[in-house]
């Protein structure tokens, strides 16, 4: 999981951990008020992240910043539509969270951020 970027590490650990504590307070039966709340901050930290990110890419001059951060606003419009969906009282389906986790957490921080780090790395960025 690690791309070798201390800040960028940071960032992903704290999401993977809000993403866990959500998982268990919608396990333990906590109230809708509470698990928007923590949608909420979720949400929030993502698009911090991102926006850690791309400030990055700007400062080192990254090559591949565009599409890079063309992934990034997809990704965000995905996440608003689902908070959005679940904060209006839908009831958004597990699989498809979790499908959208996955590919989040899978896809583009083993592929995107990844790549980015080994180029950042080798750039003299830790
Ligand atoms: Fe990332
Ligand atoms: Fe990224």
């Amino acid at each position: 999981m690690r791309v070798g970027i201390a800040e960028i590490d940071g960032q992903h650990r704290r999401l993977l951990e809000l993403g866990k504590e959500l998982a268990e307070a919608k396990a333990a039966g906590k109230s809708p008020d509470e698990l928007n709340r923590l949608r909420g901050g979720l949400v929030d930290q993502t698009l911090l992240h991102f926006a850690t990110e791309e400030k990055l890419f700007a400062e080192y001059g990254y090559p591949e910043a565009a599409a890079h951060a063309a992934e990034h606003k997809r990704i965000a419009l995905q996440l608003r539509q689902i908070h959005a969906r679940m904060v209006g009282g839908a009831d958004v389906p597990d699989e498809e969270v979790m499908k959208f986790q996955q590919e989040w957490v899978r896809d583009h921080i083993q592929g995107f951020d990844k790549k980015f780090g080994q180029w950042a790395v080798a750039h003299g960025l830790r």
